[in-house]
């Protein structure tokens, strides 16, 4: 099974398991984790493309917070099917949110704008994906002259160790079928390498044994470029 058939598979359960996450959502619940408004600062007027948004929540997070317009791509269309249904029931029409069903590799001729102020991706994406020059390569077509590249994710060694839990004791789901681990170092160097300058790379404090567990990093055209 190919990985786009395999989440098409697993999008509509996916949606079902987090009915109730969305019904707070729906409802008015901020699902932005404070880092991401601390470093990603106002978003209001802005343009947002999210990467891999999946049920849309995330992207729809940040237009409720004074994005301008939002769109999210991601491979399942079932997936984009919900993000849709979940804009048009917050009441937010198609130039204010849209959702397009595309592979993130070929997202610069899938997405309606030449360029977002802001380039966003999201925890458990980067695992996804084999080619990560070429993600990031992408991505950074994307950012308009004055934007940003902006990604938070699960750090890489909080994912080895809940890998490490879990393996098997058929707790949980098939770990090394669903993710790769990518290196921070593999990451930062993808991004380095399409011209854009990093801002900052901070790893997130967790509980679990002072690793942390999560990591974001923001990247930008230099001044000039
Ligand atoms: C774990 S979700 C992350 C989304 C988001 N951070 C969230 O928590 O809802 C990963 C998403 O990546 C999508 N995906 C995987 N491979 C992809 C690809 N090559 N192109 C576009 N989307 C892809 C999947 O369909 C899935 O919705």
């Amino acid at each position: 099974m190919t990985q786009r058939a395999r989440w098409d598979e697993s999008a509509p359960f996916g949606a079902a398991s987090e009915h109730d996450d969305l019904e707070d959502f729906r409802a008015g619940e901020d699902m932005v984790r404070p880092f991401e408004a601390a470093e990603m600062g106002s978003v209001t007027g802005k343009s947002l493309l999210h990467l891999q948004c999946r049920l849309g929540h995330e992207a729809l997070a940040w237009a409720r917070r004074g994005a301008s317009r939002v769109v999210g791509l991601d491979s399942s269309e079932s997936a984009v099917e919900a993000a849709r249904d979940l804009a048009a029931d917050l009441g937010l029409p198609p130039d204010r949110a849209s959702f397009v069903a595309a592979d993130v590799y070929d997202a610069a001729g899938a997405v309606p704008d030449s360029a977002y102020d802001i380039v966003y991706t999201g925890p458990g994406a980067l695992c996804r994906l084999p080619d990560l020059v070429r993600w990031a390569e992408t991505a950074a077509s994307l950012v308009a002259p004055s934007g940003f590249l902006y990604l938070a994710d699960f750090h890489p060694l909080a994912s080895s160790l809940i890998a490490d839990d879990f393996s098997g004791d058929g707790s949980y789901p098939d770990f090394e079928g669903w993710g790769r681990q990518h290196t921070l170092g593999d990451v930062v160097t993808a991004v380095a390498a399409t011209g854009l300058r990093l801002d900052f790379l901070h790893e997130h404090d967790g509980t679990h044994a002072s690793v942390p567990l999560m990591y974001s990093l923001r990247a930008s055209h230099a001044a000039g470029s």
